[in-house]
């Protein structure tokens, strides 16, 4: 039996297209696998804050010296961080947004990599610590950049994941969801076979 952690990271809790593709993986992935428990956390319901100045004054104060204050502020990410050590499989709905990802799993991102706790630098230089999980990372796009230069997005995520020890990761992409009935049709369809593929 696994964990997985979902993430969906639109703007929108209704009907957002990168949601639609976790739903549909969700789905694929329980008719394999009844008995694995789903965390799922909802940026659009449930957003992450950005850090700040307080929030990593909070993190770089030995635990015993810090303030009841910053312990709160710490304790979100630790329970993010946590939320991810204990995930076997890490689940990404992530829209494209202005060529990046959303500035909310940004956010998130940006809580769970701490030193000591996803990664740590050695003298060889940074090692990440989340090994043995598996990313699948479903975008989606009004436009069409899979395999472009312009497709920064997807580069940035792997390194990152990369960075904390995440290095088996795996893309869907549903494309040109702004280009028109025929074209959001086949985006969405071309991602189901690539969702129906990878699980296969
Ligand atoms: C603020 C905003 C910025 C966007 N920027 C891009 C972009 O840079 N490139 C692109 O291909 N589509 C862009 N889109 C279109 C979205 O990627 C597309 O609608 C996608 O389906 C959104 O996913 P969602 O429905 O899960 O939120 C943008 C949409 C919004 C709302």
């Amino acid at each position: 039996m696994s964990n997985l952690l979902v993430i969906n990271s639109s703007l929108r809790s209704q009907g957002a297209n990168s949601t639609a593709l976790t739903e549909n993986f969700l789905q694929q992935w329980r008719l394999q696998h009844p008995r694995d428990q789903i965390v799922q956390r909802d940026m659009a319901t449930d957003p992450i804050p950005h850090l700040d100045e307080a929030m990593v004054g909070a993190f770089f104060t030995p635990a015993d010296q810090r303030t009841d204050a910053q312990q709160a502020l710490v304790k979100r990410s630790d329970d993010l961080v946590r939320e991810l050590q204990e995930a076997d499989v890490l689940v990404l709905g992530v829209p494209m947004y202005n060529f990046g990802i959303p500035s909310t799993l940004k956010a998130w991102i940006d809580h769970v990599a701490r030193a000591g706790l996803t990664f740590t630098y050695t003298e060889q230089g940074p090692k990440g610590l989340l090994e043995g999980k598996t990313a699948y990372i479903l975008a989606a796009r009004g436009g069409r950049y899979q395999g472009t230069p312009m497709d920064t997005q997807s580069a940035y995520l792997r390194d990152v994941l990369g960075f904390i020890g995440i290095t088996d990761v795996h893309f869907v992409y549903a494309e040109g969801l702004n280009m028109g009935e025929e074209s959001f049709s086949e985006g969405v369809s071309g991602a189901d076979s690539q969702i129906n593929a990878l699980l296969a």
